[in-house]
């Protein structure tokens, strides 16, 4: 085994220890805990535009895009357009790179308030982002991201809006198809599952009623053979759990499936 390889392998090794280490996960799950009430996530910026994530879910995105090499990364939830910016800069540097060609962003969202639509579009690297403003999961929306993506691939599919069970599950549905073999279908906030009872006190979703649960949903329901693409063939989607493990800190863990058929 090369030097190269045997790297990668220690580090696999090393990051599923860390992730059955009991005293880690508590510390873990406290820290997101007592940090999630101080907005953490809240915190940073990508070149120059809020992006509400957390930098450790920034970099897989980083090395999923990377290894994918998406012509199209669609995503539904835009609020302040930080997340748009740093996918549209991440297929900028494909390109510069010579990995893809005429690549495309398409941010979804049901409110793009004036201000944020403003510095969005003025962005220097607005060029490849098209917004749509709408419910992500309404026919029109749906069908217009199919106009957008056209022959695009692969492409890429961020899910980051409401996060009750019932309207992930119904983006899952709806998006899943879009996503090319291959590629992958990432679903932000499932941490909420694994967060105390009370975390939430102001929001439609908690434990038992979150992206976490639609994502368990969804898996099952196409391993029935219940959600298929557009054509109505089967899908498969499994579970990197790998990145699980390498992050631990992140808002979307069990969320990052890749279609593998
Ligand atoms: C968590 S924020 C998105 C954060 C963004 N992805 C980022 O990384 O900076 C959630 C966004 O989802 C939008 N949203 C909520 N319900 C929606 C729906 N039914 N359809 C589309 N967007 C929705 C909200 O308006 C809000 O801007």
């Amino acid at each position: 085994m090369d030097d190269h390889a045997e790297f990668l392998r220690e580090r696999q090794t090393n990051s599923a220890a860390m992730a059955k280490d009991g005293k880690v996960a508590e510390l873990t799950r406290d820290w997101i805990h007592a940090t999630a009430e101080h907005k953490y996530s809240y915190n940073f910026d990508w070149c120059g535009l809020p992006i509400i994530q957390y930098p450790q879910d920034m970099v897989a995105m980083q090395e999923i895009i990377w290894d994918v090499k998406p012509q199209v990364i669609v995503e539904t939830g835009i609020a302040r357009g930080g997340s748009l910016v740093f996918y549209s800069s991440l297929l900028g540097m494909l390109e510069d790179a010579g990995l893809a060609t005429d690549t495309r962003v398409v941010g979804v969202d049901i409110d793009i308030r004036p201000h944020n639509r403003t510095r969005i579009e003025s962005h220097p690297l607005a060029k490849r982002i098209e917004l749509l403003q709408g419910g992500s999961v309404d026919d029109s929306t749906v069908a217009a991201v199919w106009d957008l993506i056209g022959d695009r691939s692969p492409a890429l599919v961020c899910l980051d809006s409401n996060h009750t069970h019932d309207h992930v599950l119904a983006e899952l549905e709806r998006y899943a198809p879009m996503v090319d073999v291959g590629s992958y279908l990432v679903v932000f906030d499932t941490v909420i599952e694994f967060m105390p009872e009370d975390a939430y006190p102001n929001r439609p979703w908690g434990v038992g009623d979150n992206a976490y649960t639609a994502v368990q949903a969804f898996l099952q329901a196409v391993g029935e053979g219940k959600i298929t693409d557009r054509q109505g063939r089967e899908m498969a989607f499994e579970t990197n759990f790998d990145i699980d493990n390498r992050l631990l800190i992140s808002v979307a863990p069990s969320g990052y499936l890749k279609r593998v058929a």
